[in-house]
């Protein structure tokens, strides 16, 4: 089995992951040894008697800053176990997240991940020690620990092993550009709600065919943009 992929989380609330990392399928990463995920308080990193991880901002303004010294400290230990892997703050300044930047990640070497807290983080530490800054959409978090946490799910569900179905992975939304068809199961009739016809025909031509059709008329309706998208990139 190959070795697990790393990924370190460096934040100042280790609390915020505790539970989330055991459920469901973050947990399964972890337990069938394909992910590594450590959490790291990046107060243990401060060194003055309180632990200060945070300072005003010079020039004046409201909130606080977090200062460099713990934060850069604890980027280079986790950079120690995974030299390779990119060191991402998680800001809404940073490039919008999407399926093919997480499939980029997964295929990579591991990640860390720097979650940001109060105002901002001191600019020096961006320009010397971060490789790529990511947002999860256009909203503000009151911190990075959230949006990390979306990242770390939608990396480790895509990592070898993790999900039972992998063919299940080709046909989701996002995979081609396209949102999915609409799902339906038992019972065939639900409080007067059929279930379509072609669906009950047994004509795989057919089946596909009409997922093809469906799975553009959402993307057009709701997501237009992804088909922008694919006809720039022709
Ligand atoms: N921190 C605060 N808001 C955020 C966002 N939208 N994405 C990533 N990190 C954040």
């Amino acid at each position: 089995m190959s070795d697990p992929f790393g990924i370190d989380i460096l934040t100042l609330f280790p609390g915020f992951f505790r539970g989330p990392l055991r459920e469901s399928i973050l947990g399964r990463g972890r337990e069938s040894g394909a992910a590594d995920i450590r959490v790291t308080d990046i107060r243990d990193f401060a060194r003055d008697r309180h632990r200060k991880t945070d300072d005003s901002p010079y020039g004046g303004g409201a909130g606080m800053v977090m200062k460099p010294g713990p934060l850069v400290r604890a980027l280079e230990y986790a950079s120690e176990a995974t030299p390779t892997a990119p060191r991402i703050l998680l800001t809404p300044q940073g490039d919008p997240l999407d399926q093919s930047r997480v499939e980029s990640l997964a295929g990579g070497d591991g990640v860390i991940l720097a979650c940001g807290r109060y105002e901002g983080v001191d600019q020096r530490v961006r320009d010397g020690w971060i490789d790529q800054e990511i947002s999860i959409g256009d909203f503000v978090l009151s911190g990075g620990e959230p949006a990390a946490l979306v990242l770390v799910d939608a990396i480790v569900r895509l990592l070898p092993g993790v999900l039972g179905n992998r063919s299940s992975l080709d046909e989701e939304s996002f995979s081609d550009g396209r949102l999915e068809y609409p799902h339906y199961t038992r019972p065939r009739n639900f409080r007067g709600r059929e279930v379509p016809d072609v669906l009950l025909s047994g004509d795989h031509g057919r089946i596909a065919e009409w997922r093809r059709e469906q799975a553009l008329e959402r993307t057009k309706e709701r997501r237009p943009d992804l088909l922008e998208d694919e006809e720039q990139d022709e």
